[in-house]
């Protein structure tokens, strides 16, 4: 079994290399994002409660997404491990996936944290960025780092690929607000649990993919 967290600032690359995880080791990508995203976009209680924060690059209060995220470790795939992608991102969240994971006799065995240094190259990636909408899919790709075949068209299904409505210079200026004031905490209590483990996000997508499986021990 194999539970990972992935931390890092908007634009790091958690969702890149998640997927990558996720295809080679078939543990499940659980985005608190994707997943608000959806409950957003279906209109449900969640999404309706979430939209403001979501819209403001704000975080989503913790009562929110603890539930969203205690339903979804629920859902029967999860017993080879999984990889929580964006959460948690307060303390209290980090506290409650430990209560979470204590009632099943499970635990989190690696918190990959992604800096990238210079924040400049987080506006590229954000402002740049593409994704499939089609449910299953979520492919990522980049205007310029990794352009889709067809411009505009998702490589796997040929949907057309969408912008994110949080991925304005204004909103990422919001977001990285919010990961600065939050985060730190969250590293300092994987820190204490001795799980954090550094990964280098300015780097090549390849060479971040072979420190995250040098952390993992593959
Ligand atoms: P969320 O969807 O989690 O957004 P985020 O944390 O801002 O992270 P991103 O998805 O923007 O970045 P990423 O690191 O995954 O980058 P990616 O790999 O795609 O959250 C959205 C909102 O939901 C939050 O603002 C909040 O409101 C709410 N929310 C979510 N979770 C919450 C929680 N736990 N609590 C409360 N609220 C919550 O890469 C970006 C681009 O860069 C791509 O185009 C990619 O191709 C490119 N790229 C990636 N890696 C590299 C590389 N190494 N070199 C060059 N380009 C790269």
């Amino acid at each position: 079994m194999l539970n990972l967290i992935l931390m890092g600032p908007p634009g790091a690359g958690k969702g890149t290399q998640a997927q990558r995880l996720t295809a080679e080791f078939k543990l499940p990508q659980i985005s608190t994002g994707d997943l608000l995203r959806a409950a957003k976009q279906q209109g449900t209680e969640l999404g309706k409660k979430a939209a403001g924060f979501m819209d403001n690059g704000k975080l989503v209060p913790d009562e929110l997404v603890i539930g969203m995220v205690e339903e979804r470790l629920q859902k029967g795939d999860t017993n080879a491990g999984f990889i929580l992608d964006g959460f948690p991102r307060t303390v209290a969240q980090a506290q409650a996936l430990s209560a979470m994971l204590e009632k099943h006799r499970m635990r989190v065995h690696r918190v990959l944290v992604f800096d990238v240094e210079n924040r400049e190259k987080l506006k590229e990636r954000i402002t740049g960025r593409w994704s499939c909408p089609k449910e299953g899919c979520g492919a990522v790709y980049h205007t310029t780092n990794k352009p889709p075949k067809v411009p505009g068209r998702c490589d796997n299904d040929g949907t057309a690929l969408v912008q994110r409505p949080d991925d304005t210079i204004a909103k990422l200026g919001k977001r990285l607000g919010e990961y600065d004031s939050f985060a730190p905490a969250v590293i300092a209590y994987y820190k204490t649990l001795g799980l954090v483990e550094g990964m280098n996000g300015d780097l090549n997508p390849d060479v971040v993919y072979g420190q995250v499986k040098k952390a993992i021990g593959q």
